[in-house]
């Protein structure tokens, strides 16, 4: 099988069968075909598309091209969760102890990865003594004695895409809905999930910014998901203001804690007991998504889900003493008001440039190279639609340092206020199954 028949095949609209597509991811991680004959082939997908079927058979290729966790030592049925990435979104963590309160199992793989915060594992990091550093069986083994584990991602997951995602960065071709989607799919796959809930977000601060982007996007993935058998749900989420208040690790650690008491943001609340439905139903310990929400809420209120993540922290050599008192975790030098200049009604919260400021305190990493600080970040006191007096304060900036003239520059570029009442944009804007 030569590599240009399977362009030309693909550049005319044809469809790539099974083989072929083994042929080509296997050739391509290993190394026999080359990054320019990759390169016309991504670039061909992206003009051509893919069929559902190429969809499917393209994203277990991936799967195939590395290791796979064997999650199968774990009784029950293990959904994962995997969200398309926003601004101050603090879901997992609340997530994990909440649903794994209610029986569902959460061995959780999680990156640090680029962003205007840290990921999930920087975020628990800052909780002293946290760790993720383990071998695999005591992963497993946490798991089925207390219901969860967070361990760090493996390295040897989806060569292959990690290959072509490098690939796409500079051809011009990472905005392919088949090649995200299976991008993504692959990686949940080789991860050891069994079904999958999808939070795809749409608005300013999303990858996809346009809702019928994302609309497509989440089709896309529980499609290739329900055709290789893992269960999928994707539920659509509005990310054109910061979800939450908190931007910031460990700012994002006591949102968490305070969401898992009960007296967290509407809307982080809101998406965490949504997300936690499906995946309480994936996971067949709840019939439908009344009786799993009902479940979540007296997890909540009953203090099950709190204790939850107490035992989880301290399983992971965690201080669990945050939980009653955050002032433990790293706390910045200084902290910033910002007043409001007008009075009226927040009308936007630019979440992306939002969450550029966060990074510009230091709370994200650049490069994969760069430290982040854990302490620093942005607390919101407004969102979208609420009343404001001239002088009232917007944010707090938490920092480590005492000029912060570009970030107040983007926080008030960022935060625009109307003299007409504003609705709030709507959170949940969508399902696909
Ligand atoms: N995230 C991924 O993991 N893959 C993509 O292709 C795009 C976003
Ligand atoms: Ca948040």
């Amino acid at each position: 099988m030569r590599t240009v028949d399977l362009i030309t095949k693909k550049r005319d609209g044809g469809e790539l069968t099974e083989t072929e597509i083994n042929s080509l991811i296997r050739g391509y991680t290993e190394g026999t075909i080359p990054d320019y004959q990759m390169s016309a082939m991504a670039m061909a997908i992206f003009f051509r598309g893919m069929t559902p079927t190429e969809r499917a058979n393209l994203t277990m290729a991936m799967v195939h091209s590395g290791e796979t966790i064997d999650l199968s030592a774990i009784s029950g049925i293990k959904v994962d969760k995997h969200s398309t990435g926003g601004v101050g979104d603090t879901t997992t963590l609340v997530l994990a102890p909440l649903v794994a309160s209610i029986g569902v199992p959460v061995a959780k793989m999680s990156g640090r990865g680029l962003g205007h915060t840290g990921g999930t594992i920087d975020k628990l990091e800052s909780v002293p003594g946290f760790h993720v550093e383990m071998d695999n069986e005591t992963f497993i083994e946490l798991v089925n004695r207390n219901g969860l584990a967070v361990i760090g991602q493996s390295d040897n997951l989806t060569p292959a895409d990690k290959k072509l995602y490098g690939l796409r960065d500079v051809t011009g071709t990472v905005n392919s809905i088949p090649l995200i989607a299976s991008s993504i799919m692959s990686k949940k796959i080789a991860s050891g999930a069994d079904a999958i809930v999808l939070d795809v977000k749409t608005g300013d601060g999303a990858f996809m910014k346009e809702m019928s982007e994302a609309e497509e996007l989440a089709a896309c993935m529980v499609d290739i998901g329900n055709r290789v058998g893992r269960r999928t749900v994707a539920v659509l989420s509005d990310m054109s203001q910061p979800l939450g208040n908190a931007i910031g690790n460990a700012l994002e650690v006591k949102e968490a804690i305070d969401t898992l008491k009960g007296v967290g943001p509407e809307d982080l609340t809101d998406l965490c007991l949504t997300l936690g439905s499906h995946m309480a139903v994936l996971a067949g310990v709840a019939a439908d998504k009344v009786a799993a929400r009902k479940l979540l809420e007296e997890a909540i209120s009953t203090g099950q889900a709190l204790e939850k993540f107490k035992i989880f922290l301290i399983a992971q050599g965690g201080d669990p003493s945050v939980v009653d008192a955050p002032e433990r975790l790293p706390t910045a030098k200084y902290r910033f008001e910002v007043p409001a200049k007008e009075a009226g009604f927040v009308a936007t919260i630019a979440a992306e440039n939002m969450g550029l400021a966060a990074m510009l305190l230091g709370a994200g990493r650049a490069t994969k190279d760069s430290t982040i600080d854990l302490a620093v970040g942005i607390f919101l006191h407004k969102k979208i639609g609420d009343p404001v007096q001239v002088g009232e304060s917007l944010v707090t900036i938490h920092a480590n340092r005492e000029s912060i003239e570009e970030v107040l520059i983007r926080i008030y570029e960022s935060i625009q206020i109307s003299g007409q009442r504003v609705t709030p944009p709507p959170l949940l804007v969508g399902e696909i199954k």
